[in-house]
């Protein structure tokens, strides 16, 4: 690379038409899901007040933020995730929007991170979102809708495991076992690093919040229990069993909706995130090597928080950088598809009128036409129009068109055709 290249930032993808490929095969898929499940799209600024996500998103996200202050002196960040805007947003139509709504939106997103496999300092996410509606089938179809973004692509439950949880059923245990209300931001907190880091390790901090060794233990052993374990055992706490009820309600959901065997309860998971206050759930890929490609949950507070209304929600982020990795691992991504259908070969510059209406004429009629920009042999012509992936190449020669004829190859068969000229020019207005 010459010394005067300047290099972009850490962290940050260049796109490249093949990665635009990848990426717009990806986000179509997406949209498809959105659309079947009967979502709207919607976008919001990348760059918001600082407030936004100091207010409620919690320390982990609130450390990552690209933040300063712009010309006018305002505290400002590029969004790290999509769930403040949408929620401000909402807000502000809440009272004239039909109930439940059902929104999704493809934002990138923007967090100072260290840059590793799979994790970057731009990415793109699907968020879907559901609002006014606090029913366990909400979080079921959420997580469903997740699942089938993912289907959609080619992945199916040998590849991904969704693992479920509840803060409420969290939170329920943690009062049960005579943990302070207090503490719980801080267990959760050192919960969710139980993947990342030594289990003798998390004891101890956990010992640091609760201050008893025996209440830390308990806590990670509740972290190992199943469903039916939990209902057993504190079936005289009534905040446990319903919640537990609510959790096993949509598992049941997925079930009967012919996704079984992808999801299961899982009580060590609890997100990073401040703002969830219910179901919360996570989507892996099975063999565990790579960071979580999708993540979401319901909070229920987040829009009185942001936005001064009232209304329950839950909905997921989908990232494309992990999902990404997963696809081309698995051969699921499929090569750069051509974007050229007719290319225009001229066999010398006296051609060049009827090249130019042709070339037009074609793409009024939906055709992806290129023609030939110089005076090339012709061979180097049918070289690049090979190249471009064509499927036909267009030939003009003095000749044929003296006939009023011109050639058309077929650029996989070879084969040659001569047909009327006006066949390729006729065209309506
Ligand atoms: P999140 O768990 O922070 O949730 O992000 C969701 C997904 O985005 C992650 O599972 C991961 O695939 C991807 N992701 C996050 N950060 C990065 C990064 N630095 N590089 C690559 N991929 C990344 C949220 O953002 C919530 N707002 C989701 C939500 C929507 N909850 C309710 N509605």
């Amino acid at each position: 690379m010459s010394s005067n290249q300047i290099q972009s930032l850490s962290g940050f993808r260049d796109f490249f038409p093949e990665e635009l490929s990848s990426r717009r095969h990806i986000f179509s898929a997406w949209r498809r899901v959105c659309e079947r499940y009967g979502f709207s799209e919607y976008d919001g600024p990348p760059l918001e007040p600082l407030e936004l996500y100091t207010r409620k998103s919690g320390d982990g996200i609130v450390g990552q933020l690209y933040e300063f202050e712009d010309k006018g002196g305002r505290p400002v960040a590029l969004r790290p995730e999509m769930t403040p805007t949408f929620a401000r947003m909402i807000a502000l139509r809440a009272a004239a929007l039909p109930k439940p709504i059902r929104w999704f939106s493809i934002p990138q997103l923007f967090r100072y991170e260290r840059p590793q496999r799979g994790r970057l300092r731009e990415h793109f996410q699907l968020n879907m979102d559901i609002v006014g509606e606090t029913n366990f089938l909400a979080d079921a179809e959420i997580i469903a809708a997740g699942i089938d973004a993912l289907r959609e692509l080619g992945l199916n439950k040998s590849h991904i495991r969704v693992r479920v949880s509840d803060r409420r059923l969290m939170v329920s245990l943690l009062d049960a076992i005579g943990v302070a209300g207090a503490s719980h931001h801080a267990v959760f907190n050192t919960l969710d690093r139980l993947d990342k880091r030594p289990r003798d390790e998390i004891a101890k901090e956990l010992q640091g919040i609760v201050s008893d060794q025996e209440v830390a233990g308990r806590i990670l052993e509740l972290t190992e229990r199943s469903i039916s374990q939990l209902q057993d055992e504190f079936a005289d706490h009534e905040s446990v069993v319903k919640a537990a009820d609510d959790l096993v309600g949509v598992l049941g959901c997925l079930e009967k909706s012919g996704l079984e065997g992808y999801a299961e309860f899982d009580a060590s998971l609890v997100r990073g995130l401040a703002y969830y206050t219910g179901t919360v759930f996570e989507i892996w890929e099975r063999e565990g090597q790579l960071r979580a490609i999708c993540g979401g949950g319901r909070y229920d507070d987040l829009l009185q928080a942001l936005g001064g209304v009232d209304l329950p929600a839950v909905g997921f982020g989908m990232g494309d950088v992990v999902l990404s990795e997963l696809l081309k691992e698995h051969q699921l991504m499929p090569a750069e598809v051509g974007c050229v259908d007719d290319y225009i070969v001229c066999v010398s510059e006296e051609e060049r009128a009827t090249a130019l209406k042709v070339a037009h004429s074609l793409r009024d009629s939906g055709r992806r036409v290129t023609q030939d920009l110089q005076s090339r042999k012709v061979s180097r012509q049918l070289k690049a129009a090979n190249q471009a992936g064509a499927e036909r190449a267009i030939i003009l020669g003095a000749e044929e068109l003296s006939r009023g004829m011109v050639l058309v190859k077929d650029l996989e068969s070879g084969e040659e055709q001569e047909v009327p000229l006006d066949s390729l020019t006729d065209r309506k207005g």
